[in-house]
């Protein structure tokens, strides 16, 4: 820890000297004037404490790589610009295990429009030196070990496209220079501890298409603001703390595919209208949550939904008789609600879920069915792994092999039958 700022005392020697070294006044090979990029590889690798693969050991001044100008763009995961020789264009050193920490000299790297160190055990902070790569089109430093807060100064990477530093240790809240990033069409900051409120502006970055804050710990309400995101496909604010309606003009963004406001504190009831003014959704959840009135029928009209999660909340009345009716369902949650079966015609959702060839789970634990199975029961996708009814009121009989009727299920039919096949009252 104590010889850091030597050494990067000595880089910055290594720099000035390798300046003077490779930019004579005689050079005509390029018409940038500034030092070479390899005492920021050298940085990188100084402060890489484990390589478990030996991924950085081509990473070496050799006999080999001496007499050719810039040897280090044959290092392992260094790609050198053609416009700019000498410069490091993209350096993509991800999945290999590596341990330490991020060199700040990597904010020297002028020329760099992409770094993938995503995948590694990377602890410290995100230097804010980064905010100096002018150049940089794509960050991804995912799945590492990564604290302290977001640098403001990385607002000041103007061309970023994707900016990805989920699954890490980040604290701290969106700084607002982020409100300058307006090329950015992925921003991730997933699984972290990031907190605050969702910044209103963050609906002035138009060019998002994915946009994935789940799994942290940002309060208030969601901001009508992010109905301005006319391009976005992908919207996950699952497991925050978030409280308060979901705005209804959030519910007209028709370019949404994916939508997860699982695991908050919202309230209010859905859009009747949803499946009309949604057509594209593949995947929608609000599970665990406190949704109340009924399930919205025009759901069934979606003909591209493929997961559907409401389970955990207060939904009322029955189950959409069609819902099963695009045949792409692959999940079907609902427990944990106040939703009613009483005559045999509630039960034509299931019927209607013997559509669905892909279903995996359904999910009707917890409610307040009643009445007797259909026979469709056993007319389910053979891919059927869990099939969820406890907790209701259900009665009749079930053949013993209509169970044995789904392969994959094992042991995660969630009911309890006596050994004549009769459910038992719960
Ligand atoms: C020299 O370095 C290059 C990559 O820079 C590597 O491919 C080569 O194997 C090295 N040679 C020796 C003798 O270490
Ligand atoms: C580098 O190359 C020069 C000429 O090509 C040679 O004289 C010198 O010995 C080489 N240095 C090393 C360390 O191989
Ligand atoms: C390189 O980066 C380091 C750390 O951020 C900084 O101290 C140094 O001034 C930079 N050198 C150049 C030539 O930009
Ligand atoms: C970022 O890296 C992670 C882990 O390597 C990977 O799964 C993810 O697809 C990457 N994201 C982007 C946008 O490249
Ligand atoms: C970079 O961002 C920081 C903090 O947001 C700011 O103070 C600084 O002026 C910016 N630098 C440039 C060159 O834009
Ligand atoms: C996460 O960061 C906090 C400080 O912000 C630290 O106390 C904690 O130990 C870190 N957790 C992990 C798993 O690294
Ligand atoms: C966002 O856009 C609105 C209107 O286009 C503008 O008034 C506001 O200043 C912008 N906010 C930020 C933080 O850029
Ligand atoms: C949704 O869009 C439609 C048509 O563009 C519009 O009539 C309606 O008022 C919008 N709803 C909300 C809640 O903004
Ligand atoms: C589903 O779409 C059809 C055709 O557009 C429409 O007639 C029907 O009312 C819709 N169903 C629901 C429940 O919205
Ligand atoms: C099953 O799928 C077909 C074709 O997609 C559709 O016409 C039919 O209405 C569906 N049946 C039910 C019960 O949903
Ligand atoms: C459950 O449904 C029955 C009618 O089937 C009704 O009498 C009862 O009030 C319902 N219970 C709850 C908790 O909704
Ligand atoms: C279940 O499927 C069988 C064969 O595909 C069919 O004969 C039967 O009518 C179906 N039962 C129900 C209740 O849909």
């Amino acid at each position: 820890m104590e010889t850091r700022p030597w050494l990067l005392q000595l880089l910055a020697l290594l720099i000035t000297t390798t300046a003077l070294l490779l930019n004579p006044s005689t050079s005509t090979s390029s018409s940038t004037s500034t030092v070479d990029d390899l005492p920021a590889l050298l940085s990188l690798k100084s402060l890489i404490t484990k390589d478990p693969l030996g991924a950085l050991s081509s990473w070496t001044i050799n006999s080999s790589s001496n007499g050719s100008t810039h040897g280090f763009c044959s290092w392992t995961g260094v790609e050198c610009s053609s416009a700019h020789p000498g410069h490091v264009a993209a350096l993509r050193l991800q999945g290999l295990g590596l341990s330490g920490t991020i060199s700040p000299f990597l904010g020297n790297l002028s020329r760099l429009r992409a770094l993938d160190l995503s995948d590694n055990k990377l602890e410290g902070q995100i230097p804010p030196s980064l905010g100096n790569c002018f150049a940089l089109r794509r960050l991804n430093l995912s799945v590492n070990s990564l604290s302290g807060a977001i640098p403001p100064a990385m607002g000041n990477l103007s061309k970023l496209v994707v900016l990805a530093i989920g699954s890490n240790n980040i604290s701290g809240t969106i700084p607002p220079p982020f409100a300058d990033l307006a090329t950015v069409t992925l921003f991730s900051i997933v699984k972290n501890h990031v907190h605050g409120q969702i910044p209103p502006w963050l609906g002035n970055l138009t060019a998002l298409n994915d946009l994935n804050m789940g799994g942290n710990i940002m309060s208030g309400h969601v901001p009508p603001a992010l109905s301005k995101l006319t391009n976005l496909q992908y919207l996950n604010l699952a497991a925050n703390n978030l409280q308060g309606l979901i705005p209804p003009v959030l519910f007209n963004m028709s370019s949404l595919e994916y939508l997860n406001f699982g695991s908050n504190q919202l309230s209010g009831s859905l859009p009747q209208d949803i499946g009309s003014i949604l057509p594209n959704l593949k995947k929608f959840s609000v599970f665990y949550n406190k949704f109340e009135g009924q399930i919205p029928a025009s759901l069934s009209n979606i003909s591209s939904l493929e997961h559907l999660s409401l389970h955990g909340n207060r939904f009322r009345g029955g189950i959409p008789s069609n819902i099963g009716q695009s045949g792409c369902l692959t999940v079907f949650e609902v427990g944990n609600n106040e939703l009613q079966a009483t005559e045999s015609r509630d039960w034509d959702f299931l019927t209607s879920l013997a559509n669905c060839s892909s279903l995996v789970l359904v999910n009707l634990q917890l409610n307040n069915l009643s009445g007797i199975l259909p026979n469709s029961i056993g007319n389910l996708s053979q891919k059927l792994e869990g099939l969820r009814v406890g907790g209701n009121q259900i009665a009749g009989h079930i053949h013993l092999q209509i169970l044995e009727s789904y392969p994959t299920s094992k042991n995660y039919l969630y009911f309890r039958i006596d050994t004549m096949g009769r459910f038992l009252r719960q």
